[in-house]
């Protein structure tokens, strides 16, 4: 089996390779990259000399260059992570967004249905459903749940999934979509929520927490949503949409709290900021589908989870020290500075 996956310099694509080189030590995995800004080639190191691994620096808007790779390595499968990521800069500046999660996959899937593909799946968001009121606990996302986006970053990830799943209708494109929670664990980002707030805790800067912090989000550690990914590829039903999530929903401002406290920082640390616009008030998924069909759930509880993230950052300051540093501090002046 030849699988590339796009966008595997970043942090749920490179959890998905690392857990792929193990548990199918036989398969060949390309990782195609364009190393934006969330793309960091240190990441990959531990596989970079795996003979069965091989990374290609190529925009997944290139077609020209996608199709080339595609005639090199003529892949069984596609698993597409590559995207713009962060809400706060998809408000900034949604131009990146359509181009890559839009354009981009479907560069991907022209090049699938050019040379023949077994599958092509797309790493979707809960973020698609838009948002669950507060005093509605009981309400979940399900599969069937309209699409019914706040941002141009979820706006973009529906456009690519509506896109897909005319691809398998028109083409006959065998397509699978996972519309997954947040995600934690290491390699994520340190513009997103908890790497910030673990970050900043330790430089005993300011945690700024947009409005009150009473959204709510449904957490997942990151190897959990990457098995659920391999599962999908090997034994869903093509033409299918899977929800992923595991019914961990906590609000904002208490995973922040969780954070100073196990930091041992003050919780005078935190500020509340200038809200988010459009800013989501709960995500909460029902994984009902995927457990009955293919038996997954997940592994990891939140407590143990965000234990092992928190020490993952104190262990791998050489990971992220080198991206604060960097541009990233452009990016946090002008989101933070007169917020
Ligand atoms: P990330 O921002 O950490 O990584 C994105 C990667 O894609 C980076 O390595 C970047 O270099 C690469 N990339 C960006 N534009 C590219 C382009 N034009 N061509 C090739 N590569 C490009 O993102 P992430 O958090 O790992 O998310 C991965 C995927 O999972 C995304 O599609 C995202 O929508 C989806 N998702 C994320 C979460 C989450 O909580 N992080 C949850 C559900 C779904
Ligand atoms: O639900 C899946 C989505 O989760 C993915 O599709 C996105 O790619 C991923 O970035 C994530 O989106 P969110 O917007 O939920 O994640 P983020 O970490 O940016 O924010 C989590 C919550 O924390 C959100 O309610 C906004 C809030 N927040 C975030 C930051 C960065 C703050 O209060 N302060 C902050 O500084």
């Amino acid at each position: 089996m030849n699988i590339i996956v796009t966008g595997g310099a970043g942090f749920i694509g490179s959890n998905f390779i690392f857990h792929m080189l193990k548990e199918h030590p036989d398969y060949r995995i390309v990782c195609l990259d364009a190393l934006t800004y969330a793309g960091n080639l240190s990441t990959l190191e531990p596989v970079m000399s795996n003979p069965n691994f091989r990374f290609v620096k190529l925009d997944i808007c290139d077609r020209e260059g996608v199709y080339k790779l595609f005639e090199e390595e003529h892949p069984d499968m596609v698993v597409n992570f590559a995207a713009e990521s962060h809400v706060d800069r998809s408000i900034e500046n949604p131009e990146v967004f359509l181009n890559t999660n839009i354009i981009g996959t479907a560069t991907l899937m022209d090049a699938c249905r050019k040379y023949g593909i077994k599958r092509y799946h797309q790493v979707s968001t809960d973020e698609v459903y838009g948002d669950l009121p507060l005093d509605r606990p009981d309400l979940f996302f399900t599969e069937e749940t309209p699409i019914h986006t706040s941002s141009p970053y979820s706006s973009s990830k529906a456009g690519a999934d509506l896109l897909v799943l005319a691809y398998h209708r028109t083409y006959g494109l065998p397509v699978t979509i996972s519309r997954c929670s947040n995600n934690y664990g290491p390699y994520h980002f340190p513009e997103k929520l908890i790497p910030l707030m673990i970050i900043n805790c330790l430089h005993d800067k300011p945690l700024p927490v947009y409005g009150e912090g009473l959204n709510v989000r449904d957490w997942l550690y990151v190897e959990d949503h990457c098995r659920a990914i391999d599962l999908i590829i090997h034994n869903g039903r093509v033409g299918e949409v899977y929800n992923v999530g595991g019914h961990n929903e906590m609000k904002n401002i208490d995973i922040v709290k969780l954070i100073c406290k196990a930091l041992d920082k003050p919780e005078s640390l935190i500020t509340h900021v200038t809200d988010r616009k459009g800013h989501d008030m709960r995500y909460a998924i029902d994984p009902t589908k995927i457990h009955n069909e293919l038996g997954w759930l997940p592994e990891t509880k939140f407590a143990d989870g965000i234990k092992k993230t928190i020490q993952w950052y104190l262990d791998n300051e050489d990971w992220w020290q080198p991206i604060i540093s960097g541009e990233y501090q452009n990016y946090y002046e002008e989101m933070y500075g007169n917020r």
